[in-house]
């Protein structure tokens, strides 16, 4: 056993040492080095285990509800466009696939996967290939993709002509605290979304998110998700929205869209409020996702109890998005 680690030993016998709460903070002389690289390794290996540990697929109801959110999540990608799913088939057996969503005149990689067995031979290049051409036939002039931590898939992006950009602040609460009273604005009025409103939301999604998805909104209305939407008292005009939606598993807070950086807190204070009014808001976990360029959010959801649970990497061929004055509705659809 190294010297250094018999010194740390003999110091945690002191009667002197202090209550580790209460620690001396002082500069490291040369004799604390060897002792404060062990110091690194041993809560990095912690918190490399911490990371299996979480690996979301060790129990198998996890697994199952996983496939099903993939099987449901390619099935709809698969229904909108019917060259959006692609695969890579080696005689019959399915060996790689990707997906992707297009929302003129936004393109996001959704699915980008090659069996262990078959990978680092060049499958993933070709069907890089493959999604670049219906991305271009689609007419979408930009790209963009949530990435896994693969350096494998970070070269295929840099080759595709993709740059890395601000990450994913993925947020979590299990028991967050939502305003009892809804929020004042004298300038501003709002009332619940109906259905009467996907043209105005279009209007405002092709303002801030880049792209339209009436569509898409349509649909989470009419599966249960609900929300306000906010207009100038004066003007009447509408300067966004927010939707909020309690899935089996988890409530999820976003899309919030706000045409300006000076009334984004409202709509997420309204988003939190109209979270708070949902039947048993307590009884699963939230989630919000949105782009590390949204600073105005992370003050007010650390104060409600969410923590980022992860930075995710993201990449694109050019910006898309106001993402500052703008929540995701979720990881894989911004
Ligand atoms: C990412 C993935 C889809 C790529 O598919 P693939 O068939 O393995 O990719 P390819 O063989 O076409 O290309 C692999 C590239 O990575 C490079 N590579 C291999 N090991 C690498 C490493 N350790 N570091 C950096 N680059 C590496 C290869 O040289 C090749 O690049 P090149 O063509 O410039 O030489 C596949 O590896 C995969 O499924 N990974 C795990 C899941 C994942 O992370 N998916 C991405 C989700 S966002």
């Amino acid at each position: 056993m190294p010297r250094a680690h018999y010194r740390r030993y003999d110091l945690s016998m002191s009667s002197t040492i202090r209550d580790p709460s209460t620690p001396n903070i002082e500069p490291a002389s040369q004799d604390d080095i060897v002792a404060a690289a062990y110091v690194y390794q041993a809560a990095a290996e912690a918190l490399s285990e911490q990371f299996r540990a979480r690996n979301p697929w060790t129990n198998s109801a996890a697994r199952a509800e996983d496939l099903q959110l993939a099987i449901r999540t390619l099935a709809t990608l698969r229904a909108s466009d019917d060259r959006s799913v692609i695969v890579a088939r080696d005689q019959h057996e399915i060996i790689g696939l990707t997906a992707v969503q297009i929302q003129h005149p936004h393109a996001h990689i959704a699915f980008y996967f090659v069996h262990p067995t078959a990978q680092n031979r060049g499958v993933g290049r070709q069907l890089l290939d493959r999604i670049r051409d219906v991305i271009d036939q689609s007419g979408a002039t930009v790209t963009t993709l949530a990435s896994s931590r693969d350096p494998k898939a970070w070269q295929r992006y840099l080759r595709f002509g993709l740059y890395p950009g601000p990450p994913l602040l993925p947020f979590r609460a299990v028991n967050p605290s939502f305003p009892g009273t809804i929020p004042e604005n004298r300038d501003l009025a709002n009332r619940p979304i109906t259905s009467n409103d996907l043209d105005t939301i279009a209007e405002l999604d092709r303002e801030v998110r880049g792209a339209d998805r009436r569509e898409r909104i349509g649909q989470w209305l009419a599966e249960g998700s609900v929300g306000s939407i906010v207009n100038e008292r004066v003007s009447g005009a509408a300067i966004g929205y927010a939707l909020v939606t309690m899935g089996p598993h988890h409530g999820q807070i976003g899309p919030v869209v706000s045409t300006s950086l000076e009334h984004f807190s409202y709509l997420l204070d309204l988003a939190l409020y109209v979270a708070g009014t949902v039947p048993n808001p307590h009884k699963r976990p939230w989630r919000v996702d949105l782009s590390a360029r949204n600073h105005l959010a992370i003050g007010t959801l650390l104060d409600a109890g969410f923590s980022a649970e992860n930075l995710v990497n993201w990449f694109e061929s050019d910006p898309i998005g106001k993402w500052d004055r703008y929540i995701f509705r979720d990881e894989d659809e911004l």
